[in-house]
């Protein structure tokens, strides 16, 4: 059988992300699982998320991959742009993009998806890859559909 395409294994992916989103468990376990399985079907160099936290930056959440840096401010970096811009952000050569943040010397490409809840940015989804110009429009068509199906985060208050 022919390798299947991009596509293909978007689709797929989207199926067990439905499926693994488990509403008895915390919103932090289920993103957890998520980013897992994008790693498991694209097994990128980093896959993890970012969140707003109470002192407005972002804040390293679950992740796979090496270790990262943990605090991004609002408009810095690619995480903080797409945070600032409201917008995905698709970084063909991380080297030409002034302001990125180099949590490992091994990235070369880049994609950031902002998650929105009622309105406000709450945190990113941050993709690393070591090949230049890893991903395009597909990526991005299919990484904002399952954004958009991330449970909402409960914010942890005192
Ligand atoms: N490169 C990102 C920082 C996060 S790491 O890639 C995991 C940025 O420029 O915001």
């Amino acid at each position: 059988m022919a390798n299947p395409t991009k596509s293909e294994q978007y689709e797929q992916l989207l199926t067990q992300v439905k499926a693994l989103i488990d509403p008895n468990c915390s919103w932090l376990a289920n993103y957890a699982n998520i980013c897992a399985a994008i790693q498991d079907n694209f097994h990128h160099w980093w896959c993890g998320f970012y969140f707003v936290n109470t002192n407005n930056q972002l804040e390293l959440g679950p992740f796979q991959g090496p270790v990262a840096c943990t605090l991004i401010p609002y408009n810095k970096g690619v995480c903080g742009s797409s945070w600032a811009k409201k917008e995905t952000i698709l970084v063909p050569d991380v080297h030409k993009f002034e302001g990125h943040i180099a949590c490992s010397s091994e990235s070369n490409s880049e994609i950031v998806i902002p998650i929105i809840q009622n309105n406000m940015v709450i945190g990113v989804l941050d993709i690393d890859s070591i090949n230049f110009s890893q991903f395009d429009e597909i990526d991005q068509h299919y990484l904002e559909s399952i954004v958009e199906l991330l449970p909402e985060i409960i914010p942890v208050t005192s």
